[in-house]
């Protein structure tokens, strides 16, 4: 594929029109992430609906990122994925599978694509907890991890503002 850049035309194509941008108004779960890396966040919106069959199947997904270009265009390819899935195939997806549907990511931009894929898990961990079912133990597990990571960036974001500030303060005085 043509290249942009460090970029694939297709990342740049997604980062420049992204599908799925947005919230969903009474989400079935939410998911909302930070990369222990760089700090950028995103949010992401799910929908749930039931088939005829009472299969569940993602109806809807929308994203909200702050971060970089790698980062856009990974959560927009994700909904794009995710729609009519059911919550195990969505759970299937990993970054090598978002990574190869852009055509590739600098090798430095590898852990954006991660970003998205933890939004996913967190969102469709928050809608096995508000629906109450029984949460699956992988799923439990990549949940635990990802809180982990974002507890390490809330604390670093933490440090850098009581750095700015005390900067701030000597700058006064
Ligand atoms: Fe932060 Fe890409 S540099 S998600």
């Amino acid at each position: 594929m043509e290249e942009f850049g460090p970029y694939t035309k297709k990342v740049i194509k997604h980062f420049r029109n992204p599908h799925n941008s947005g919230k969903i108004k009474n989400p079935s779960g939410v998911g909302k992430v930070g990369s222990p890396v760089c700090g950028d966040a995103l949010w992401l919106y799910l929908k749930v609906e039931k088939d005829e069959d009472g299969t569940e199947r993602i109806k809807d997904c929308k994203f909200e990122t702050f971060g970089c270009v790698a980062a856009i265009a990974s959560s927009s390819v994700i909904t794009d994925m995710v729609k009519g899935k059911t919550l195990d195939e969505a759970l299937k997806i990993t970054k090598d599978k978002v990574v190869n549907s852009l055509g590739g990511l600098p090798k430095i931009k590898i852990h954006c694509s991660l970003l998205a894929i933890d939004g996913l898990v967190e969102a469709i961990y928050d809608y096995y907890k508000k629906s109450k079912k029984a949460i699956p133990k992988d799923l439990e597990a990549q949940h635990t991890n990802i809180s982990k990571e974002r507890e390490a960036v809330e604390k670093r974001y933490k440090q850098w503002m009581e750095m700015e500030e005390n900067v701030h303060n000597k700058e006064q005085t």
